[in-house]
């Protein structure tokens, strides 16, 4: 057995995630900052017949997010599968004027220093297995900057180009690296929002493959 290890997963396209590849044999690790939270996902995806255990870290914390993979890989199993999806935090998106520099440590850490940290981390084992699938979520601000998400659009980019550059050095090694962009809010209606069909998609990222950079929907629908 293989894990995918979900980098932000809490009760909406993390659980929906576990669920689409526990059902393909995966175990799950689950990555965020409330044991408590992650304990009772893990517990849902248990009654369902998944092997899942959470693991506390905070994507800032480089240490504690090595510390989180390293553990699910000696426990669970080799990570085959890492998806890169933490919901931003409000602080992060505010008016261009009003964002000064301290105003992009949090999202800089957050979407760049963590992403770098966790591909290192994991590699080394999808070499070891011969494959792997690198899977980052971003809203569309990491494809056009708004002007009142500056934090995010900003550090995006930079999550944009370091997956973009990442894909092109490990696609010779038959490790895939994926962006999926949800351009809109995640089940607010639209039906290739739900969590499900986002689980759908991105399992289709892992299996079938294709270009760096995929949209769940039309960025202007
Ligand atoms: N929600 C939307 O409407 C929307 C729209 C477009 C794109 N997206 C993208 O979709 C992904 C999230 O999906 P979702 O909203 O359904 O979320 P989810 O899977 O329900 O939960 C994401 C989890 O990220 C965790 N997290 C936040 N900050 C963290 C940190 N510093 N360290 C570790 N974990 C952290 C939170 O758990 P803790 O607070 O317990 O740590 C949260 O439960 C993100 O990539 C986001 O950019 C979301």
């Amino acid at each position: 057995m293989t894990t995918i290890a979900i980098v932000g997963a809490g009760a909406g396209l993390g659980l929906a995630v576990a669920r689409r590849f526990g059902r393909e044999g995966f175990a799950v690790a689950l990555i965020s900052r409330s044991q408590d939270r992650l304990d009772g996902i893990a517990a849902t995806l248990s009654s369902e017949g998944i092997t899942a255990k959470g693991y506390v870290a905070n994507v800032r914390d480089p240490a504690s997010l090595t510390a989180a993979l390293v553990a699910a890989d000696e426990q669970l199993g080799r990570i085959e599968v890492l998806q890169w999806s933490p919901l931003p935090a409000k602080e992060f998106m505010r008016p261009v004027l009003e964002t000064v520099a301290d105003d992009l440590v949090g999202p800089v850490e957050f979407s760049v220093y963590g992403p770098v940290t966790a591909a290192h981390q994991v590699i080394p084992g999808m070499r070891s297995l011969g494959r792997g699938t690198i899977i980052l979520i971003n809203g569309a601000s990491a494809v056009r900057p708004g002007a009142k998400v500056t934090g995010t659009s900003v550090a995006f980019a930079g999550e944009s180009a370091y997956g973009q550059l990442l894909h092109d050095a490990l696609a010779p090694e038959n490790i895939h690296v994926a962006q999926l962009i949800i351009p809109r809010g995640i089940g607010g209606g639209e039906p290739s929002h739900e969590p499900t069909a986002l689980a759908e998609r991105i399992w289709t990222l892992h299996t079938e493959r294709g270009a760096f950079r995929t949209f769940a929907a039309d960025l202007d629908n």
